[in-house]
């Protein structure tokens, strides 16, 4: 019988993201905190015949893509591997697309576990981690999948300690907004480095330096921000490029209270409830 393997693919926040300089290589240098959510999107693989499916509510937003990081997550680790890696895929979509919280990154990293697993690769063989890295800048920090500090231009990890439960809410306008013109917009002043310390202490000490500019692209963003702020959260802040903003409460209550205000004044945006991992 041919098993079915089933990976998660949390959502990855930015607690912190300073940039701090424009390379040469069209990329930008960066200090990040990543953390991950408890929910995001799942994925499915059942070896044999070939085939990719997207279901769940934000399927519709990907369904004229012709190349999923998904399918070109799978190349890649058939090439560095070696092996045939025919098979259906599932991706259930429950993150909105292009929006800051590493959706399509978490989906190639969950494909990447998915092959590993089946291929009895070891979750941190080196190969992989390069093969996650020609995919996209996040996709290394969504393979490791727990908090860590990431500079370069994003790829090089250093695991910190997990942020057990910490309740946290996320809150998208329904805009789409793309990485590559909101670094462009980037005023390139370096605003400084991440503080040393706690990783909580580290985040509230520090900034989204793409706040700024994503603000130009999709204003939405301020409202977001500004209605967050409005529930007492320990911290609320733009994730990634955008557009979804993130508040983390000290309480599960407050959380759920913070978004019942926030389904009442924005019936339209998008909403989820979640714990940090
Ligand atoms: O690496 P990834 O393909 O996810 O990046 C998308 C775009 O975001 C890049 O083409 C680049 O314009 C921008 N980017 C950047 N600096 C980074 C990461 C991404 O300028 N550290």
């Amino acid at each position: 019988m041919t098993q079915t393997i089933t990976e998660r693919a949390p959502a990855k926040i930015n607690l912190a993201l300073h940039v701090r300089a424009r390379r040469t290589d069209g990329y930008h240098a960066l200090e990040t905190l990543f953390a991950f959510l408890e929910d995001g999107d799942e994925l499915h693989f059942t070896p044999g015949a070939a085939s990719f499916t997207i279901e769940g509510p934000f399927a519709a937003a990907l369904s004229g893509e012709g190349d999923n990081l998904v399918l070109r997550a799978a190349r890649g680790f058939a090439a560095a591997f070696g092996v045939a890696v025919d098979g259906a895929w599932v991706l259930e979509k429950n993150l909105p697309v292009a929006s800051g919280i590493g959706g399509g990154s978490a989906d190639a990293a969950a494909a990447l576990r998915i092959l590993a697993r089946r291929h009895d690769v070891a979750r941190d063989d080196p190969r992989l981690f390069a093969v996650a890295d020609a995919l996209g800048s996040d996709v290394p920090a969504c393979l490791l999948g727990e908090p860590a500090l990431g500079t370069g231009r994003g790829e090089q990890l250093d695991p910190l300690g997990r942020l057990g439960g910490v309740p946290v809410l996320l809150v998208n306008p329904g805009v789409a907004v793309s990485t590559g013109p909101v670094f462009k917009a980037w005023d390139g002043v370096d605003r400084g480095a991440i503080v040393k310390g706690a990783t909580l202490d580290r985040a509230l000490a520090g900034r989204n330096d793409l706040e700024a500019p994503a603000r130009t692209i999709a204003p939405a963003i301020g409202a977001v921000i500004d209605l967050l702020r409005a529930t007492a959260p320990t911290l609320a802040r733009m994730s990634g490029s955008g557009a979804t903003c993130f508040a983390l409460y000290a309480r599960d209550d407050q959380r759920a209270a913070a978004a019942d205000w926030v389904r009442a004044a924005q019936p339209g945006w998008w909403c989820l409830e979640s714990r940090l991992s």
